[in-house]
């Protein structure tokens, strides 16, 4: 990387605060060009947003406070990890250690270990604990070019432990540069005080929404829908007070059979359905109807040696959105990395590293409702981006366990650039 020139803005001329030069775009706009390529590109941020991108033969006679020439290098969005549990105590080393000696994810589940124990271990941790635990798997996302990550409650299951998890998300916000989407996940298990009375937890958690939506802690509300779960009915009902809030809602989905999670999740547009390895062709169908983003997690489908393909081909022929994320969290995914994620989306699913890329930019950034303002390279846009040093954009799937990233921006800004921003 070249040094940078600063130009300082003329006398009373705002200017740009950074214009990109020589740049090579893979914008993400479906342009009719594979990843919405544009070569031989600048691109100025002022404020936080892209002020403009164009031809370098177009680029007005406008200043710039700092400028940096990319001499070629990729410019992609930065990337939106929308479904990650980035936020609980503890670990599951151990149970990782019984599930290669056999015993399932479910049944380690059903013996009360599995999210139970994440449970425990979050309920024992203080917010500045949760924060510590919480910071070097951030830290890992945004090393490969992360600037928008959603994260969920899910592992306090009452309301005081729920409102700790989703404070810690909002810290994280504060303290590193990125974008959080919150998701209050209530509805992830059974908490051991409600061990014997599922109804009597569900209203529980009905109960909580409107303390949770006043507090602005959550921006949606999720819930897992399965036998180890909760069930259809039982999602409606958190779902239908949730709308009732105004709150969004998104659904951990046929992750481990079909209950026909995809379709109820349309029944109430949720942003998006997550895993969705059993769907069905009707469930795809209620899904394309519906505007709801399909979120593909190969980590979990890889770390629980899954063999059920969620239905790609049924995505792509019913044009449903594919978004892509770590779905980082201790027991099913401790995967913090969004390449790697790309690579098994690839080689497991036999998604195209286009979809795979698209995954973690454009369509992630609308399953979090965030497809006006992130996701993609244009103008108007959040000044989210990563620079890559790669040949092509497909590269970004092809390996595995190599970090490509030179840096990346957020809000028009870098923590450690090779421009000194
Ligand atoms: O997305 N499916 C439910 N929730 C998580 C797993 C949580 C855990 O095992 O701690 C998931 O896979
Ligand atoms: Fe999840």
């Amino acid at each position: 990387m070249s040094a940078s020139v600063s130009i300082p803005p003329a006398p009373g001329e705002e200017g740009w605060d950074i214009l990109f030069t020589d740049a090579r775009l893979a914008t993400m706009v479906p342009n009719g060009t594979p990843y919405g390529a544009l070569e031989g590109m600048a691109l100025a941020v002022k404020d936080g947003h892209i002020a403009w991108l164009g031809p370098m033969a177009d680029l007005p006679n406008q200043s710039a406070r700092r400028l940096v020439p990319l001499e070629g290098r990729w410019v992609t969005p930065g990337l939106v990890d929308c479904h990650t549990h980035l936020v609980h105590g503890g670990d599951r080393a151990a149970e990782f250690e019984l599930r290669l000696t056999g015993a399932s994810y479910e049944e380690i589940a059903r013996a009360g270990g599995g999210i139970a124990s994440t449970v425990a271990a979050t309920r024992a941790a203080d917010e500045q604990a949760l924060l510590a635990s919480a910071g070097p798997r951030l830290e890992a996302l945004l090393s490969e070019g992360v600037t928008t990550v959603e994260i969920k409650s899910g592992y306090g299951l009452s309301l005081d432990e729920e409102a700790k998890m989703l404070r810690v998300a909002r810290r994280l916000a504060a303290d590193y540069p990125v974008t959080v989407r919150t998701t209050f996940l209530g509805a992830h298990a059974l908490p051991p005080e409600f061990e014997d009375d599922r109804p009597g937890y569900v209203q529980a958690v009905i109960d909580m929404l409107p303390a949770i939506a006043r507090s602005g802690l959550a921006d949606a509300v999720d819930a897992f829908c399965e036998k180890i779960a909760f069930t259809p009915e039982e999602t409606a009902r958190i779902f239908e007070a949730a709308q009732a809030l105004g709150l969004p809602v998104k659904l951990h989905a046929d992750q481990l059979s079909d209950l026909g999670g995809a379709a109820l999740a349309a029944r109430f547009k949720a942003l998006s359905a997550d895993h969705l390895e059993y769907t069905s062709e009707e469930g795809v169908a209620a899904m394309a109807a519906a505007g709801t983003v399909a979120v593909i997690l190969p980590g979990a489908f890889y770390v629980l040696r899954e063999t059920q393909l969620p239905p790609i081909e049924a995505f792509r022929r019913h044009g449903v959105p594919m978004a892509l994320a770590t779905d980082c969290n201790p027991g099913s995914a401790p995967l913090t990395s969004p390449l790697l994620a790309m690579n098994m989306a690839c080689t497991l699913f036999r998604m195209t590293p286009e979809e795979a890329l698209a995954g973690f930019t454009r369509n992630g950034a609308l399953a979090l409702g965030l497809g006006a303002s992130h996701g993609t390279l244009e103008v108007g846009k959040a000044a989210d981006l990563a620079v890559w040093e790669v040949e092509r954009p497909g590269e970004l799937a092809y390996r595995l366990g190599f970090n490509p990233l030179l840096y990346a921006i957020r809000d028009g800004r870098a923590r450690e650039l090779p421009m000194a921003a």
